[in-house]
């Protein structure tokens, strides 16, 4: 590992690129390796792509579902491949009431919604970290957030209609993450009760942004909005998922790449 780090240090510290399943990378690493070619480095039971993609040195890697893989594979990001940020993206389940399927949800802060230690420490904080909300990267989420309103522009009423969506729409916010997948009215009505300013939820954003507070690296979190965390979530998840996520995540990433400065 000391190698990639030095590499690092001689070409400028790369971005590191998240998602948890395959789908939600779009054609990223294919891109990188028709850019650059890609060196792929297996770390912790994970694939490490190495590489320059629309004009940035990034490492792009899956995750898998859910806050420890999250946590694991941002550490490594840090640790082994010395990322100068962290970008995450994805889909999640739509949680505030004009939050729609198709919409872009680009975080402001990060809370987890099953940390609960209470009575010894308050409800949604991690304990004797005294963090409830962790905050992310302004100018990475702002530079994220520029990428998905060019994006929208460009290609928002194509996709609407491609797609059979609403025209997407980029809101900013607060995205909650936990173990569980939310697909009932009883479970969504009992997260907005107890986060009434909760714009999105999903599996990972939370914990990326726990462990970036922790050692002081730069993070920002994407995700289009797959289902709105009811009954009908299961089925809207996989077929948005299967047809349409690749599709945004390509369209924001080039975007979002393609911009200099975009390793924070
Ligand atoms: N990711 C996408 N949809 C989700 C949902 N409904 N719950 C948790 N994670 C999600």
């Amino acid at each position: 590992m000391s190698t990639l780090i030095s590499e690092a240090a001689a070409t400028g510290r790369p971005l590191g690129i998240l998602a948890a399943l395959p789908q939600e990378l779009g054609d990223l690493i294919e891109a990188m390796r028709a850019e650059s070619g890609v060196r792929t480095v297996t770390h912790g039971r994970r694939d490490y792509h190495v590489g320059t993609v629309h004009g940035t040195p990034c490492v792009v890697t899956l995750a898998r579902v859910g806050k420890v893989a999250a946590a694991v594979t941002a550490s490594a990001l840090i640790h082994a491949f010395d990322v100068e940020a962290i970008v995450f993206t994805g889909v999640a389940g739509g949680v505030g009431s004009d939050v729609r399927v198709g919409d872009i949800v680009v975080a402001s802060t990060l809370l987890q919604h099953d940390i609960d230690a209470s009575p010894l420490f308050p409800r949604f904080e991690v304990p004797l970290l005294g963090v409830s909300r962790f905050g992310v990267d302004a100018a990475l989420a702002d530079r994220l957030a520029a990428a998905c309103e060019r994006f929208v522009a460009d290609e928002g009423a194509a996709c609407a209609a491609r797609f059979g969506t609403h025209e997407p729409r980029v809101h900013r916010g607060l995205i909650v993450s936990g173990d569980q997948f939310v697909a009932s009215a009883a479970a969504l009505g009992a997260l907005r009760f107890a986060l009434p300013d909760a714009l999105a939820v999903e599996m990972e954003g939370a914990a990326l942004a726990q462990v970036c507070h922790e050692y002081g690296v730069p993070c920002a979190v994407v995700r289009t909005i797959s289902d709105t965390a009811d009954d009908h979530a299961p089925a809207s998840f996989m077929s948005f998922l299967t047809e349409i996520a690749g599709t945004y995540s390509n369209a924001i990433l080039a975007r979002f790449l393609a911009v200099p400065g975009s390793g924070g």
